[in-house]
């Protein structure tokens, strides 16, 4: 069995720890802070990302703004449904899209292998979505070392519960977004302080007028 991909997250967030206004692309980023993500990308064998980021942002996904390889692209789409013209599964890369088990269609499957788009079906997690466990073992089965994580919020949340993250990046950008902003996270079930998360090893960087957070991630 091979080893499960080393895992970061990189997000960029307001002040108030939303990633976007509700549903509208919400470029955080400076240019430095895209720099680096690209960066991040490039040192990274895949990039993933949830369908609904695909749905509202249509990232392309690439290294663009920094020197390096496209790393293999990933959606976790549970029923592989997917905007036809989504940057994601066009040209600048591969793309790999992960479905979930009894809810992956069949012809949603046909369209994007008619693309030239890999596609994987991998079991449900309980609300049916694609498992995050599942989804990392097929990673591993297919190489892919160091995983890159950007989102969105219910993507990020799920691996954070399966404790599967191992490094976190976060920009904060010196603005408010306020309600109803999307959260950068959901429930991750914690009941008491002593439960939560935390990072260990942190650095601290100006990036033009956002912040870059950077740790390793500790479950308690
Ligand atoms: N600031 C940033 O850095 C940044 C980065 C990325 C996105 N965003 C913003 O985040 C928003 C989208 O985030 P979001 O939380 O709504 O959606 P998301 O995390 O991008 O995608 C969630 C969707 O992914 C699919 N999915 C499959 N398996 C999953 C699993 N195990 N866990 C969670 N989702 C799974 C589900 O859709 P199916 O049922 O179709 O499978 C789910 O509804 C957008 O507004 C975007 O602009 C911001």
């Amino acid at each position: 069995m091979p080893r499960r991909p080393y895992v970061t997250v990189h997000l960029a967030q307001s002040l108030d720890g939303r990633v976007a206004l509700d549903g509208m692309a919400t470029p955080l980023s400076t240019a430095t802070g895209r720099e680096r993500a690209h960066a991040e990308r490039a040192a990274h064998d895949a990039v993933l990302v949830g369908a609904s980021t695909v749905r509202i942002d249509d990232p392309r996904l690439t290294v663009r703004n920094a020197p390096g390889d496209h790393p293999l692209r990933v959606v976790l789409a549970s029923t592989l449904a997917l905007p036809r013209g989504a940057h994601a599964r066009s040209g600048g890369g591969k793309t790999l899209v992960i479905g979930a088990a009894g809810r992956a269609l069949g012809e949603e499957r046909a369209l994007l292998e008619a693309a030239g788009v890999d596609v994987a079906v991998v079991a449900p997690d309980p609300d049916g979505r694609v498992a995050v466990e599942s989804a990392l073992e097929l990673l591993a089965a297919r190489g892919i070392e160091r995983l890159l994580v950007e989102g969105g919020s219910k993507v990020v949340t799920s691996f954070l519960r399966a404790r599967r993250v191992d490094r976190l990046s976060i920009e904060i950008a010196m603005r408010l977004l306020g309600a109803p902003g999307t959260a950068t996270l959901g429930s991750l079930g914690v009941g008491a302080l002593e439960h939560a998360p935390s990072l260990t090893n942190v650095t601290v960087e100006r990036l033009g007028d956002n912040v870059l957070v950077r740790g390793d991630v500790v479950y308690a």
